[in-house]
C-alpha cells in the first residue's frame, strides 16, 4: 500500500516509520491514522521486521498533536469517531508482536505524546518537548494518555502534566521515565537503531512473548501475571531458539537464532 503521510523503509530487519507531514508539525490527522493502523497491519505479520522504530520528520516536531483544524468543527459524534481511529492505530503500536521504539525529535504534544506512550521504549533528542495540552482547547486526551501516561510515570506526575498541560523538555521526560534515554539531536536515530539492532539479534520468539507478558500483565492483578509468566516460560521450550540459545552457552559460541 502507498503512503501519503508516512514514509516507511526497512534496514536490516528494523523497520523506520516516519510520520510526514512536516508543514504542520506532523499533526495527526484521520488520513495518517488511517495509514499507521494499516502499516502495523502490515508489520505485525512480516516476520523480516523484528522491531520498529518511529520518528517525525523535519527538524522541529515528532508530532504536534491531533490535527486542530480537523478536529475543531467536530460534532461529539465525529469526534467519538476520531478517537477511535487514533486509539485504534495507537494500540497496534502497542500491541504489535515487534518491539517498537519512538525517537522523539522534537514536540511529541497531545496526540503525539500519546504515540510516544504506546511505544515500548523512549529515546528523545535534547531538542525533545513532551506535553498533553489539550485542557487548553477543552478537550480531554482522545488517544489514550489518561491511561498510558500514569501506568508509566506514576498518578501524581501524570495528573499535574495532565490537569496544567506543562510541556516539559527533554531532561524532565528523563528524570519522571517517560524518556528512557537523552542524546544529542544528530545521535537521535543511531541511539533507537542501536537498540532496535541489539533486540533484532536475539531469540525472536522470545522477544515476542517477552514483550507480550509485560502488556498482558499490567491487565492483570500480579497472582495471574505470574502464572501467566509460567505458561509463556513453558511455551519457550517449544522453540528451537531455546534449544539453540541454551546449547549456544553451554558450547560458549554465539547463538544461531532462526525465529523458530
Ligand atoms: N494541528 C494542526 N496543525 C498544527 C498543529 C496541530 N496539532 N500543531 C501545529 N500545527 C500547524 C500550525 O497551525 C502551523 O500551520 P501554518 O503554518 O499553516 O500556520 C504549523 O503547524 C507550524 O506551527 P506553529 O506556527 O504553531 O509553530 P510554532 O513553532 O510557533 O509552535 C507548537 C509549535 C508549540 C508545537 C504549536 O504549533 C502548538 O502549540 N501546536 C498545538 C499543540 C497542541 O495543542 N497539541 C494537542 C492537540 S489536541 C490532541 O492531540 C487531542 C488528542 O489527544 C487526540
Amino acid at each position: 500500500m502507498a503512503y501519503e503521510n508516512l514514509l516507511f523503509e526497512i534496514r536490516d530487519g528494523v523497520g523506520l516509520i516516519t510520520l510526514n507531514r512536516p508543514k504542520a508539525l506532523n499533526a495527526l490527522n484521520s488520513a495518517l491514522l488511517t495509514e499507521l493502523g494499516h502499516l502495523l497491519d502490515e508489520i505485525a505479520v512480516n516476520e523480516e521486521i523484528r522491531a520498529v522504530v518511529i520518528t517525525g520528520s523535519g527538524d522541529k516536531a515528532f508530532a504536534a498533536g491531533a490535527d486542530i483544524s480537523e478536529m475543531q468543527p467536530m460534532t461529539a459524534m465525529e469526534g467519538r469517531k476520531f478517537s477511535a481511529n487514533g486509539m485504534n492505530a495507537i494500540t497496534k503500536l502497542e500491541t504489535i508482536p515487534q518491539p517498537t521504539i519512538a525517537a522523539v525529535n522534537g514536540f511529541a504534544l497531545g496526540g503525539g505524546c500519546e504515540v510516544v506512550l504506546a511505544c515500548d521504549i523512549r529515546v528523545a533528542s535534547t531538542k525533545a518537548k513532551f506535553g498533553q495540552p489539550e485542557v487548553n482547547l477543552g478537550v480531554t486526551p482522545g488517544f489514550g494518555a489518561t491511561q498510558r501516561l500514569p501506568r508509566l510515570v506514576g498518578a501524581g506526575i501524570a495528573k499535574e502534566l495532565l490537569l496544567t498541560g506543562d510541556v516539559i523538555n527533554a531532561e524532565r521526560a528523563h528524570q519522571i521515565g517517560l524518556a528512557n534515554h537523552v542524546v544529542e539531536p544528530e545521535e537521535l536515530l543511531n541511539k533507537a537503531f542501536e537498540i532496535a539492532n541489539k533486540i533484532a539479534s536475539k531469540g525472536q520468539l522470545a522477544v515476542k512473548m517477552t514483550k507480550q507478558g509485560v502488556n498482558e500483565g499490567l491487565n492483570m492483578d500480579v497472582e495471574r501475571g505470574l502464572q501467566y509468566e509460567t505458561e509463556l516460560f513453558a511455551l519457550s521450550f517449544s522453540t528451537e531458539d531455546q534449544k539453540e540459545g541454551m546449547a549456544a552457552f553451554l558450547e560458549k559460541r554465539a547463538a544461531a537464532f532462526k525465529g523458530k
